[in-house]
């Protein structure tokens, strides 16, 4: 990866423009002056400043990942916000929106505004999350209005569930006038049990405890249920099930104010992978059968699942290379994150300009960021991709302070070259 800061003036001529707010794919330029957007159109002149040939590559929005674990504070040895913003790069995005679930978990005002002031000089734009509850213990609320004051854009105790309902329920009500969702990690923990994997044909192969596709449906239609009640906004992170697709079908039908994410593993894998014991595929919630991916991949192709998210989550390979009951769940997912949904969605007939839009407008729209980024003025938050690309992931791809990922070895497609981000330019 190269770094410089941008000229003054820098002109990206020759671009396939996809504009994901107009929904318009054409060929063009696009002029960037001291680090924001001056101009997007067709053979806009080059103004004295650096042009660089983008040679009918694509040029779009830098990605939005609205579910990242960056470890700070506690576990800096997994990730920092630091090691995290290279990693985002390098998968295209130049804006991340941090799960609260540190050590200590982020669930007060200060410590919201501990991670913006450190996040501030890196090359991405990080948003944190705040806890729903505090000490994600799932009993009494954080302080919500103050958080959101210091920069919060929403509110998850994303890795372990809010089971109370009644919690849960004072969580919409109170987050629906500050205008942010509420992101409850539904697995339910009496139906998840000792579970592993996906409760199923492989999980009686491998002998391994199952986790019932039910534990995360019935949360799923427990949290859609309260928020069409209370008029709450709800946002439901990381779907894994064919069931869960259905109740978020259902539920925008009725006009519940509920979004939906899918992880690109989701999308990529299923429990037949898991035949050699990976422990780096060992994710909550777990990878399930191929009929829940086919679900997930037509649920995202019809806008029933909005966008895609990362969840991404470093572990250490000690953690990792424990027996498979106890290593910890989760797998590092920003830099293999375009290349893995671009390959399975484009083999299934999806049109780059809805995944492009599945990566940036609509992650920004479930969190209330500026999404329109091509407006003059905008500070220039873009990336460079090759969708034809085809490449093998392999370790020297990672960024990460952390390797577990069940990616490297696999052919992706579509990759990321430069990326433009808070008045620099990154080369890869
Ligand atoms: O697999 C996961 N890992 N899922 C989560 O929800 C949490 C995450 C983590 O923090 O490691």
């Amino acid at each position: 990866m190269t770094a410089n800061h941008l000229p003054k003036n820098l002109l990206l001529k020759n671009a396939r423009i996809i504009d994901p707010v107009k929904m318009k794919e054409f060929e063009g330029d696009i002029l960037i002056r001291n680090g924001n957007i001056e101009a997007v159109g067709v053979d806009l002149p080059e103004d004295g400043g650096e042009t660089i040939n983008v040679n009918g590559k694509i040029v779009t929005h830098g990605f939005c990942d609205i579910h990242a674990h960056f470890r700070e504070p506690g576990r800096e040895d997994k990730e920092t916000l630091e090691s995290g913003s290279k990693a985002a790069l390098a998968g295209g995005f130049t804006t991340v929106c941090v799960m609260p679930n540190t050590d200590p978990p982020i669930d007060s005002p200060e410590s919201i505004r501990f991670l913006v002031e450190k996040a501030e000089n890196l090359p991405v734009n990080i948003h944190p999350m705040g806890a729903v509850t505090m000490g994600q213990k799932g009993e009494h609320l954080t302080e919500m209005a103050s958080m959101i004051q210091e920069g919060a854009v929403a509110f998850s105790d994303d890795g372990v569930p809010v089971m109370n309902s009644g919690v849960m329920r004072r969580a919409l009500e109170y987050a629906a006038p500050l205008g942010v969702p509420v992101i409850n990690h539904a697995e339910d923990l009496t139906l998840k049990g000792e579970g592993q994997i996906n409760e199923g044909d492989w999980s009686t192969e491998l002998g391994l405890a199952g986790i019932p596709d039910v534990s995360e449906s019935s949360m799923v239609s427990r949290d859609i249920q309260v928020a069409e009640f209370v008029k709450g906004r709800l946002h439901i992170p990381h779907i894994s099930s064919r069931k869960s697709v259905e109740l978020i079908r259902w539920a925008k039908e009725q006009g519940v104010n509920v979004t939906a994410e899918v992880t690109p593993h989701h999308l990529y894998f299923t429990d037949a992978h898991l035949v050699n014991y990976d422990t780096n595929l060992k994710v909550a919630p777990p990878i399930r059968s191929e009929k829940d991916r086919l679900a997930l991949m037509t649920a995202l192709k019809d806008g029933i699942i909005d966008c895609v998210a990362t969840d991404h989550a470093p572990h250490t390979i000690e953690d990792k290379e424990a027996p498979f009951d106890w290593a910890p769940p989760g797998m590092i997912g920003l830099e293999s994150a375009f290349g893995a949904v671009w390959k399975v969605m484009s083999g299934a007939g999806c049109e780059l300009i809805e995944i492009v839009k599945g990566f940036t407008t609509k992650p920004r729209t479930i969190m209330g960021l500026a999404s329109d980024l091509f407006q003059k003025g905008t500070p220039a938050e873009l990336v460079i991709f090759d969708p034809d690309a085809e490449w093998v992931f392999q370790a020297k791809h990672i960024h990460s302070k952390s390797r577990n990922t069940p990616f490297i070895g696999e052919r992706l497609k579509g990759k990321v070259l430069t990326v433009i981000s808070k008045g620099m330019i990154f080369q890869f």
